[in-house]
């Protein structure tokens, strides 16, 4: 399989950057084509330009490189923290940027945007893995874990992809060496069982 994976944090050597490390190697070791950004290392510019907005808009070639390799995944693995309930605002860019029109939806027939979109994304599974500092029955019943309804709801069931796995590792602040070392090899069994060898 043709897996796209997408890290949205800053610090080299965080929980997230460990997470992302584990998921490319394993998925390299189940025999997967792997596509890996690291958008803060990268510098990915996550402001959508109004010149980008519209349908018939000519991207720029990078942005046109991840749209393609959107396009072409059989499955997407999205990693970040929870920010405010919401991912980090690079995050945030790169899915105004690359889950645009054409490429991850559209709208049919008369449907000049008001209606129900058709998702338009070939990859048929999505793992999100999160991290936070909040326990989850405090993240659920307090906050309504907005992270499960952006991801699941708002962006890959509109956009098609119809299987959706997510784990958030909580509390990161209050973790062990061991307790890591057990998100980690948790991450590599999660990848296994949801992207097995083809
Ligand atoms: C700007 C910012 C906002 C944050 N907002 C939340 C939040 O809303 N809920 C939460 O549980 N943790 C929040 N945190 C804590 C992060 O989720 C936590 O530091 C991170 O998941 C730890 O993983 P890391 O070591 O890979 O950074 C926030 C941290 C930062 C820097």
């Amino acid at each position: 399989m043709n897996i796209l994976v997408i890290l949205g944090h800053p610090e080299q050597g965080s929980l997230n950057h460990a997470i992302a490390e584990q998921t490319v190697t394993t998925l390299h070791e189940l025999g997967h084509q792997v596509v890996f950004h690291d958008l803060c290392r990268e510098g990915f510019d996550p402001g959508l330009p109004g010149m980008e907005i519209s349908r018939d808009a000519k991207l720029p070639p990078e942005i046109q490189q991840h749209c393609n390799e959107l396009a072409d995944a059989d499955g997407i693995v999205i990693i970040h923290p929870n920010w405010w309930g919401m991912p980090p605002a690079i995050l945030k860019g790169w899915v105004d940027r690359i889950m645009r029109v054409d490429v991850a939806y559209r709208f049919v027939g008369e449907d000049g945007g008001e209606g129900v979109p058709e998702g338009l994304l070939k990859a048929d599974r999505a793992l999100v893995f999160n991290t936070s500092n909040t326990a989850t029955e405090r993240e659920q019943n307090i906050f309504g874990d907005p992270l499960e309804r952006i991801w699941k709801d708002c962006i890959f069931d509109l956009c098609g992809v119809r299987e959706f796995h997510r784990r958030m590792f909580n509390i990161v602040c209050l973790s062990s060496q061991q307790k890591r070392e057990s998100w980690l090899s948790e991450v590599r069994d999660t990848v296994s069982r949801i992207f097995p060898s083809d």
